[in-house]
């Protein structure tokens, strides 16, 4: 089996003395996949990603990009091409358009500028497919994700049709109304290597807008090949051995010492636009104007990990949030409390304690894939928390009889939500919590990855 993703299970650090050593890779889905796939004994597991640092690269040279139970094939890149593939076309362009990011009448402009990157987006493309084909084995199962390698089907298929190819986006997809803001030649292009193998989501959602779009640029006579729903699953027994591990055992101490008897709203994510992080600020400043009672006993931690920060975008989105996060608190703040915390570490343990010790978990996100926070945290929690999780994250289907609903734009509802949340009476939350924990923790990673060797079909 080969996996191709474009960020890999780990990232690389070298050491003053060029040892390297491998950390868990950002994002959620690589997150978990990577230990799953360590331990399946009985097959061989390729990886192929890309490098994404200096330290990954140098990696690469010195023949140590390596992790146990993985054969890990890292692609270095062009500086410049991997730029164009990764900022231009698969966050600026790709990830705004999938998640409803565009300020149309300013942005997206598709111009010579953009044409270089679309060359460099089909050269990263290729890049992938030469290095497939090279090391898979004849029939072999491979799982292309996400929005970075859309024209790995359509080539791979040339390339090597004995393969059984499946791609899966753990993203939204756009709408037929959206796709059409993407240069023709670009959809058509997308769209035809996406229709030639059986294409994965994790809710029915996006696989219909999937379909949709699809008859909207080639029209009903190039049916996608199958469209199948999975939604990812949250390892509970990695994260539950995470939460009794020494870190967050001492995280969770940290974290109690420092809160006393106040109540914790938690949210964790990436500083992304697609989060909605400014306005959940904005709502906990309404519930301390309209909910004076709240005042002081509550603190609001953001765990937030800084993402694609050479993207304008990010670096202003990042401005916002800090300056929505300092109005709160210069409005609100005393002596002894500090509203609002933000939590800008990316370390993993940490954020488990913060779900072991939330009373409310605030997931709002504008649009989200599935979000694994909105999973991860019921299982681990230990207060009986609720979750406020938006319905426009994938997860929402599965969770949604158990958590409190969140409109993304509606500001004055998420404050009432959240004041509903804090003052749940302790049975209701008891009760709440435990179903929330069972429907969190229905699917394994292991049956999510069965389920898209199943849509490859059998060896032919
Ligand atoms: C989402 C995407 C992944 C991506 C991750 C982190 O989960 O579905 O493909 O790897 O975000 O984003 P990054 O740009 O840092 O890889």
């Amino acid at each position: 089996m080969i996996i191709v993703t474009n960020r890999g299970p780990a990232r690389f650090t070298r050491a003053p003395d060029g040892s390297f050593s491998a950390q868990r890779g950002a994002g959620g889905i690589v997150g978990v996949l990577g230990p799953n796939l360590s331990a399946e004994k009985d097959e061989r597991i390729q990886w192929v990603a890309t490098a994404m640092t200096d330290d990954d690269c140098a990696a690469v040279a010195a023949g140590k990009a390596e992790l146990p139970g993985v054969d890990l094939e890292l692609l270095v890149l062009e500086p410049r091409v991997h730029r164009l593939h990764y900022d231009v076309i698969s966050n600026a362009t790709l990830w705004f358009l999938h998640h409803g990011l565009f300020d149309l009448p300013r942005r997206p402009r598709f111009d010579h500028r953009f044409r270089d990157a679309w060359d460099a987006y089909v050269t990263v493309n290729r890049a992938f497919v030469e290095r497939i084909a090279d090391s898979a084995s004849p029939g072999d199962v491979a799982l292309v994700h996400d929005y970075q390698l859309s024209l790995v089907p359509g080539l791979l298929t040339k390339t090597r049709p004995d393969l059984r190819i499946v791609h899966f986006t753990h993203t939204p997809f756009c709408g037929p109304n959206s796709i059409r803001v993407l240069p023709d030649d670009v959809a058509h292009d997308i769209a035809r290597s996406m229709v030639q193998v059986p294409c994965g989501f994790h809710t029915s959602r996006w696989a219909s807008a999937f379909e949709a779009s699809m008859t909207a640029v080639l029209g009903h006579d190039h049916r996608p090949t199958r469209v199948f729903v999975s939604p990812f699953a949250a390892d509970a027994g990695d994260v539950l051995e995470t939460r009794d591990s020494t870190a967050t055992r001492d995280a969770i101490v940290e974290l109690e010492n420092h809160l006393g008897d106040r109540k914790l709203i938690l949210r964790s994510d990436r500083i992304d636009p697609s989060k909605n992080i400014v306005r959940g600020f904005l709502a906990f400043d309404l519930l301390l104007r309209e909910h004076p009672e709240w005042r002081e006993r509550v603190v609001f931690v953001a765990m937030l990990n800084p993402s694609r920060e050479s993207l304008p975008e990010y670096q202003a989105y990042r401005q916002e949030v800090e300056q929505a996060a300092a109005m709160v608190n210069e409005r609100w703040g005393r002596a002894d409390w500090t509203p609002v915390e933000l939590d800008l570490r990316d370390d993993f343990p940490r954020a488990v304690a913060g779900y072991a010790r939330y009373d409310v978990l605030l997931v709002n996100s504008l649009k989200d894939g599935l979000n694994l926070v909105a999973k991860e945290g019921p299982i681990v929690n230990q207060r009986h928390g609720v979750v406020c999780l938006s319905p426009e994250a994938g997860a929402f289907d599965e969770l949604r009889e158990a958590v409190l609903a969140v409109h993304p734009y509606d500001v004055d509802q998420n404050a009432r939500a959240l004041h509903d949340a804090l003052s749940m009476p302790s049975d209701v939350r008891r009760e709440r919590a435990t179903r929330l924990r069972e429907l969190a923790s229905a699917r394994t990673p292991a049956m999510w990855l069965g389920d898209l060797v199943d849509a490859a079909g059998p060896r032919r």
